[in-house]
């Protein structure tokens, strides 16, 4: 038997307590979505999918486990060429930038990636055309002649991107072409109403153009059996839902070209000037990731994609489970490869009661967090695992959650601070105070029962972790760390050794029978801390790191299987000093970050107010088309008063109003709710259409229509005149 994990220590030679679990996969290849380096990202991703899948890996390779974890930046597709036409600048210069800011703040949060690589790599491109002309070659792909948008003054194809009209679910007036963003639905560019390009604000024309489409329609039944069958137990809940709900509505053969500049472009004939469709090339980027690491670390990366022993888990988000599940294991299929184990996405997370959005401001980016906190004086990587706690805490892991800072403050200085730094601390400070700073021995013969608790607890809580992390439940296994945490408060307050030490002997020392029991309790106590250590280490690295550095320990140590025992810390090793493992939020940092989220918020949306202004005086307004006086004379124009006015219930738009035209008073139902309230237009001066056709608007008939224009700030201001009611406008 090896004595301890001194830092001395220097040999492998105990295996006494390793097994191999019946079916371990051979090794373990981990993903985390690639992020679009198009801007800074927030903690909703970092929660999503980069954290959970940081935990398993750790977990894994302090299983001992091969693992290979690969991520990178996502650096094609029309979210970086709209941003680099944002920011006045190239698609290049835009992932040059934000790539070297995401690649810095993944690691300055402890995302422990073997490679964080980029899909502008030339390895890459050449891995993505490869995988294209495999598919095309071998006959599976289709090519079809289509009508696609097409912006005449701007002479390019219009990505679904590009262009921006009404949403026909919820009537929002900037939903994209493949999604609205206020209901959610993903659209395609034929069904919103009144499209308009962005490039040049005009409506699009369509123009012919030729493509190639991966038709997933073929592969229903194999996805089918595969999800819907062989992993509908253990994938998650809303996964599957996500899944069959896709595959009922019946899949379609989808485009995986595009008429772009930017991006990997289409390797075979006819392809010249298209690119290939970000979806299809960016999950390609983990096999080219996986080939870089083999290169740098002189490996071979084919059985991390070819070999049945692989299991390969892609840790997501929620807006990505249709191309991880549907699209890519198809195209894996195809090309040969393995497919993945396990899809474990989480839902999302909110901000403060809202969506978490950067284009809104309203989020909290990583690298905000790191700024107002890790590289600060009373920060560092403690604030680190700070927000790893809080994260995992509340992981999104089966419905969206909330990230409060009220929240933040709440875990951190009631559980982490008060429940897991306390106990450690305790520790520390007894064990130098009545053990002379030692590791005391455990006497045998006076060990009772709540001693072999706590010590049994241990190995319960280790079962109970591994159990919840190779399912995905991290939230749970956190919970579990910090319950045993607890145990080891409540032991230690029962067994008040510092009561204990005031029974004392004649000569002023403790009596040895209190000493006995004293060193017991300490015992215990230092064996479950270092357990603790082992067990916090997937989840709060940086905190296992000090604690080892505190038991004066290597790191070797943290391994697993090492997990339950009692006796890590040996007996009469001294340990150094307590640390501060956590610090309190404090009230004043509370309302600080929910100020600053306001103003940053705010801020935001008045520029992008201010830019819609602009916008609007800029683009010429689109002209009707030239009318005969005859068409014109029709329409009859008479002026008015507003005599009274109310909400329309349940809607935010309509206000029902009442007209007086003179010699008669007209029921109108007018959509300027958002602009005016009700009260303020009583009086207000009017033209109306009057024979306009009655149309009744959530049940009330409306008989005609009041003319207004739009000003400037998008705003609807009346077109008055002083004249008296019922003149005729001509
Ligand atoms: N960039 C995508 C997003 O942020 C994710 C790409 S994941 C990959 O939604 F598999 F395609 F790489
Ligand atoms: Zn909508």
């Amino acid at each position: 038997m090896y004595d301890n994990f001194i830092e001395y220590y220097l040999g492998d030679a105990c295996v006494c307590n390793t097994f191999v679990r019946m079916n371990t996969p051979k090794r373990y290849l981990i993903t985390s979505a690639l992020p679009y380096a198009n801007g800074p990202k927030h903690i909703g991703h970092l929660a999503g999918a980069y954290l959970p899948a940081d935990i398993y890996v750790r977990y894994l390779r302090s299983q001992k486990r091969e693992v290979v974890f690969v991520c990178g930046s996502d650096e094609h597709g029309a979210a970086i060429t709209i941003q680099a036409m944002k920011e006045n600048t190239t698609p290049k210069a835009i992932v040059d930038k934000y790539h070297a800011m995401l690649e810095s703040n993944m690691h300055d949060l402890g995302i422990s990636f073997d490679i964080y690589h980029r899909t502008s790599e030339k390895i890459h491109h050449e891995t993505a055309q490869e995988f294209f002309t495999t598919l095309n070659n071998d006959g599976n792909l289709q090519v079809k002649e289509s009508e696609q948008y097409f912006d005449d003054s701007a002479n390019t194809f219009l990505a679904d991107r590009y262009i921006t009209g009404t949403c026909p679910l919820c009537n929002y007036e900037n939903a994209y072409g493949d999604q609205c963003e206020k209901c959610g639905t993903s659209l395609s560019p034929e069904q919103l109403i009144n499209p308009k390009s962005t490039l040049s604000g005009n409506p699009p024309s369509k123009k012919k153009t030729t493509h190639w489409y991966l038709p997933l329609d073929k592969h229903e039944s194999f996805l089918r059996q595969w999800i819907l069958e062989e992993h509908s137990s253990d994938w998650k809940a809303n996964v599957l839902g996500q899944c069959k709900s896709w595959i009922d509505a019946g899949l379609q053969p989808r485009a995986v070209t595009r008429d772009l500049e930017w991006g990997v472009k289409v390797p075979v004939e006819g392809g010249e000037g298209k690119v290939l469709y970000v979806w299809f090339d960016a999950p390609i980027g983990y096999i080219s990731a996986t080939k870089q690491w083999a290169l740098n670390n002189n490996q071979d990366w084919k059985p991390y994609w070819e070999d049945k022993e692989t299991k390969l888990v892609h840790f997501i988000g929620k807006d990505n489970i249709v191309f991880h599940c549907i699209i890519f294991p198809v195209m894996l299929k195809l090309h040969g490869n393995i497919l993945p184990e396990n899809v474990p996405s989480n839902e999302f997370m909110n901000l403060e009661g809202d969506k978490m959005s950067t284009s809104r401001g309203w989020s909290i980016e990583m690298d905000e967090y790191i700024q107002d906190f890790v590289k600060k004086e009373n920060g560092g990587d403690m604030m680190v695992d700070a927000l790893r706690y809080y994260l995992t805490a509340i992981a999104p892991e089966t419905k969206d959650s909330e990230f409060t800072w009220k929240g933040f403050q709440d875990a951190l200085n009631s559980e982490l601070v008060a429940i897991f730094g306390n106990f450690v601390n305790r520790t520390f400070v007894l064990m130098h105070k009545l053990c002379n700073g030692k590791v005391p021995p455990l006497h045998q013969d006076i060990l009772d029962e709540s001693d072999n608790k706590i010590l049994d607890d241990i190995q319960h809580s280790k079962k109970t972790i591994e159990d919840c992390i190779e399912h995905y439940k991290f939230r749970d296994a956190l919970f579990e760390v910090i319950d045993l945490a607890r145990k080891g408060n409540k032991y230690m307050q029962e067994k008040e050794p510092w009561i204990v030490a005031k029974q004392l002997g004649e000569n002023g020392l403790p009596v040895p029978e209190a000493q006995q029991r004293i060193d017991n309790t300490l015992h215990c106590c230092l064996q479950l801390t270092a357990n603790l250590t082992i067990l916090i280490n997937p989840f709060l690295p940086y905190t296992a790191k000090k604690l080892c550095h505190m038991m004066k320990v290597v790191d070797k140590m943290l391994e697993w299987e090492n997990a339950g025992k009692r006796n890590l810390l040996s007996v009469g090793y001294s340990l150094r000093a307590p640390e501060l493992l956590f610090r309190k939020i404090e009230d004043a940092e509370v309302a600080e970050q929910i100020e600053k989220l306001k103003i940053k918020s705010k801020k935001i949306m008045d520029a992008s107010i201010d830019k819609q202004a602009t916008d609007a005086t800029s683009v010429p307004k689109e002209s009707k088309p030239t009318i005969q006086f005859d068409d014109f004379a029709k329409v009859d124009l008479k002026t008015g008063t507003i005599i009274t006015a109310e909400k329309v219930e349940k809607t935010d738009k309509l206000l029902k109003l009442e007209v007086d035209l003179g010699a008669e008073k007209r029921t109108i139902v007018s959509g300027i709710a958002l602009h005016y309230k009700p009260e303020d237009i009583i009086g207000q001066k009017v033209v109306v259409v009057t024979n306009l056709a009655p149309r009744k608007m959530k049940g009330i008939e409306s008989n005609g229509m009041i003319l207004m224009a739009e000003d400037n700030n998008g705003k609807l201001v009346f077109v008055s005149s002083n004249v008296s009611n019922g003149s005729n406008v001509n």
